[in-house]
């Protein structure tokens, strides 16, 4: 599976079975966590067989069965959301790859439990990524239209319609997907606006779009 196939096939799932994540699946996702990590100035982490992001009743009622998860934090600077946006959009797909759900969890987590798990640079701590072999393979979620979102000077060029449709693939908070998208010419621009979230939507957002359009055909203004 490409990652751009992996677009089309991720959905949040929620729900574990309880098959570990192989060693060398682990190996792989810990390479591209390091990576992303040097690259942005992250600290993000991989915690295996452990339940502890959770309560008791998030467990019982929403979280079942997640044991593995990516620990989304980093230092504490402007730009950390749009970063680890990014950096874990590249993740949950790159983990659909492998054959593993996903799950981005900014809200119902319980904080002690992650900070616990956190790497000890860690400053701070947007939420987590859950990973593992999913009871079901989730479902495409409601969806606004391209020219709710974006629109360009002219006609749109094939890239931007790609990239577009890309980011209305991607996950949001709440599934907002408030985005606004804007071309002309090679330059794009786009923003978000989703309260706390907006920054991490932003950069999952612009991972999508870069990954539709591809970069080669554009620059962000
Ligand atoms: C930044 C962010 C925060 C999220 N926080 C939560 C959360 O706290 N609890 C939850 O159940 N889902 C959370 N989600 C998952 C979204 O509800 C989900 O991505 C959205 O409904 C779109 O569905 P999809 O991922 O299947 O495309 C979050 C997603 C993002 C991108």
């Amino acid at each position: 599976m490409t990652m751009q196939e992996a677009m089309r096939a991720r959905h949040t799932v929620r729900r574990y079975t309880d098959r570990p994540i192989p060693g060398e699946l682990q190996e792989a996702l810990g390479q591209r966590i390091r990576e992303h990590n040097e690259a942005l100035g992250l600290t993000m982490n991989l915690v295996t067989d452990n339940t502890e992001a959770f309560g008791p009743l998030l467990r019982l009622v929403l979280a079942k069965g997640v044991r593995n998860y990516v620990v989304l934090a980093g230092r504490d600077a402007p730009g950390l959301g749009r970063s680890l946006g990014w950096a874990g959009a590249d993740l949950m797909l790159f983990a659909q790859t492998l054959g593993l759900n996903s799950w981005w969890v900014g809200g119902t987590f319980r904080r002690k439990g992650l900070e616990k798990n956190a790497a000890p640079e860690a400053e701070k701590l947007l939420g987590l990524l859950a990973l593992g072999y999913g009871a079901t393979q989730g479902a495409p979620h409601k969806s606004k239209r391209a020219e709710e979102i974006a629109a360009y000077e002219g006609e749109p060029p094939e890239w931007f319609a790609k990239g577009v449709e890309a980011v209305l693939l991607a996950p949001t908070a709440l599934n907002k997907q408030a985005f606004s998208i804007r071309g002309q010419g090679r330059r794009v621009s786009m923003t978000c606006q989703n309260g706390v979230f907006s920054g991490v939507d932003l950069g999952i957002g612009q991972y999508h779009f870069e990954l539709g359009a591809g970069k080669e055909n554009f620059d962000w203004a």
